[in-house]
């Protein structure tokens, strides 16, 4: 039997709840395709803090780095906000990342037909939308040196290297291989050096890839044209903060930030996540949308386990809830034939990917 370990990360605010409904969902579609997933809890963020002080234990990357995939939640919430930075349950996200080195953030942005009238966009201008965001996750100015905060005047640095741009440059354009095609690298070298740097660096590479199609477009265009056109993209390459912005913009092409999972690669490990929040206003009511974590397990199923069938049966059972009508509260007032909780969401999700 192939035996893969995770470990499990809920985090804060409604993580706890929609990473229940995805090891349930995984658990459905493992006895199903004939393989086991052991868990390890591990803490991280408030929930952290609140019992060792810190954001990020380390046994916490002990286990991170011991398993084979991480799955985690959210983190953050209004108790943990005034706590000086060092100290804040953000922190411990990104030294975890920085610690499994996972460089490669990948956040697939798919528009459900089923839930076209779920944008605030027109239904013409985002349907068939289907890109991918590949931001750079642990160097560019979360990381940069020097910072500081002293007195009246605060500074932060981005700073990439030739060879931080490279390693992310030919992760997007492996990814276009196998999609269309066609790399979109976001930068602002008409005022940052440092974006020329990124520019250059992204061009040479590009020339390894004869097949694939590169464009260079500042940060504040494609903002722009994100939401004028979100169709004339495939694979979206960025820094850290850049891909930051552009991946929230663009997950409300979806309609709900609650539908959109990610996968953070590196050279080891792979860290699996929604990219929304940890959503501490409807925590613990039962209403939070399980679908991004449910997808962010489908994702580890692909990229780290290799398990590519048990990966479509649950993105198959996604696509299959929403068609029927089923909707947590996110999306409840489009097309809704019945609203469900988080974890009545995870059920049928789970029973539609063992049914067949
Ligand atoms: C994200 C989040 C994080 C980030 C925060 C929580 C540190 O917004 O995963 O997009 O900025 O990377
Ligand atoms: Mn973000």
């Amino acid at each position: 039997m192939r035996k893969y370990s995770v470990a499990l990360i809920k985090g804060d605010g409604i993580g706890p709840e929609i990473i229940d409904e995805a090891v349930k969902v995984l658990d459905a579609v493992s006895v199903k395709e004939g393989f086991e997933i052991t868990y390890k809890e591990a803490l991280l963020g408030g929930a952290a803090i609140d019992v060792t002080g810190e954001p990020i234990p380390e046994e916490t990357i002990e286990i991170a780095k011991s398993c084979d995939a991480v799955l985690f939640g959210a983190i953050g919430g209004p108790q943990w906000d005034d706590l000086p930075r060092q100290k804040r349950p953000e922190t411990g996200l990104l030294k975890l990342r920085k610690a499994l080195e996972v460089f490669a953030n990948l956040r697939p942005v798919t528009v459900y037909d089923e839930l076209i009238n779920a944008s605030t966009l027109k239904p013409e201008v985002i349907k068939g939308t289907d890109l991918m965001v590949v931001r750079e996750l642990i160097g560019g100015i979360y990381f940069g040196q020097p910072r500081g905060y002293e007195g009246d005047e605060a500074y932060n640095t981005m700073r990439y290297t030739k060879d931080e741009v490279r390693r992310i440059a030919r992760k997007a354009f492996e990814i276009a291989m196998k999609r269309n095609k066609k790399v979109t690298s976001v930068d602002k070298s008409n005022v940052l050096e440092v974006s020329q740097l990124w520019r250059d660096t992204v061009s040479e590479v590009a020339k390894e890839y004869p097949e694939v199609s590169l464009e260079h477009m500042y940060v504040d265009n494609a903002a722009m044209q994100l939401i004028r056109d979100p169709k004339q993209f495939d694979v979206i390459v960025t820094g850290n903060l850049f891909g930051d912005i552009l991946s929230d913009e663009a997950s409300m092409l979806s309609g709900s930030i609650g539908l959109l999972p990610s996968a953070s690669l590196g050279e080891k490990h792979g860290l699996y996540e929604p990219i929304h929040g940890s959503a501490p206003d409807i925590a613990g009511q039962g209403i939070a949308n399980p679908i991004a974590a449910i997808a962010s397990a489908a994702m580890m199923l692909r990229y780290q386990f290799g398990e590519i069938k048990a990966a479509e049966r649950i993105e198959q059972a996604i696509k299959r809830v929403l068609k029927e009508g089923y909707r947590t509260k996110d999306i409840a007032s489009f097309d809704a034939k019945e609203v469900v909780t988080t974890s009545e969401m995870g059920s049928l999700i789970a029973q539609y990917a063992s049914e067949f």
